[in-house]
């Protein structure tokens, strides 16, 4: 997936406090400002944060709204490791990203350009790869048999969704709805939650995207296109749930007829 330099992420002040990216020298205490704030929070101030957590399989989309510490618990990771590595990635990142404060609109159409308009493309080259390798490679035990399904029904459910958002969501933020776009919203989240399903699912066929000895360089490159298609998502879901959602709910009340999950499954038929 193709990324674009965005001119409005550099934004120094959003990066990581200074004194969060120092690493910790006496234990657990000088860890917890920052292991204590949630993945969502961390993941929405640094690229590189959305890279490690990806990287690690931490969730800070869907289930985002944990702590650090606590993600790191759950996954049996080392929280000091997981810091300095995102020092690490901190050091390197010149694309912290933030649209707290940006007009609802261009967030909309950020989304748009950067994320809905490579998306289908994306998983549709990933498909044709998985047909190609699990027909030429059928008979090795590592084979991602029913990768290519997956993502086949997969990509159907992404491209209602994507209209979903696009043709009943985004006309409901253009016209400052507020609350009234939460029924809506409800429904999307929910199936966010479903697309971290397919990404998990999709993990577990591919070995967490860890291509075998034995793998052609189609096979790798799947994997390798599967990781990013994993992360671009993570970074799309992240900006929806966590600020373009919230912040729509907060927009102006009008009066107008009032919003509803079955508007939104008209608008997009099954
Ligand atoms: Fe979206
Ligand atoms: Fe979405």
């Amino acid at each position: 997936m193709t990324r674009t330099v965005d001119s409005t992420i550099d934004r120094p002040e959003r990066r990581l406090r200074a004194e969060e990216r120092t690493l910790p020298r006496h234990g657990m205490n000088h860890l917890d400002p920052l292991a204590q704030r949630t993945l969502a929070e961390l993941a929405g101030e640094s690229a590189g944060a959305a890279r490690v957590f990806a990287r690690h399989g931490l969730d800070f989309c869907c289930g985002g709204r944990i702590p650090l510490a606590e993600a790191c618990a759950k996954q049996g990771l080392d929280p000091r490791a997981l810091l300095r590595e995102l020092a690490a990635e901190e050091r390197g990142d010149d694309a912290p990203q933030t649209w707290s404060s940006q007009p609802l609109t261009e967030l909309v159409q950020h989304i748009v350009t950067r994320y809905h308009a490579p998306l289908l493309p994306e998983i549709a080259r990933l498909l044709t790869m998985a047909q190609r390798v699990e027909k030429v490679h059928a008979g090795k035990e590592s084979c991602p048999r029913g990768l290519a399904a997956e993502l086949a029904e997969w990509s159907e459910s992404l491209a209602l969704h994507l209209r979903k958002e696009e043709d009943v969501l985004f006309p409901l933020i253009a016209q400052d709805a507020g609350p009234r776009a939460a029924s809506t919203i409800k429904t999307l989240e929910t199936e966010h939650d479903d697309h971290a399903k397919a990404l998990a699912r999709i993990r577990a066929l591919t070995d967490d995207h860890v291509p075998p000895t034995e793998a052609c360089g189609t096979w790798r490159a799947l994997y390798a296109g599967l990781a990013e298609f994993e992360l671009e998502l993570m970074r799309h879901v992240h900006l929806e749930n966590h600020v373009l959602y919230p912040r729509a709910l907060q927009s102006t009340m009008r009066t107008s007829p009032p919003d509803t999950c079955a508007s939104a499954t008209k608008a997009v038929p099954r």
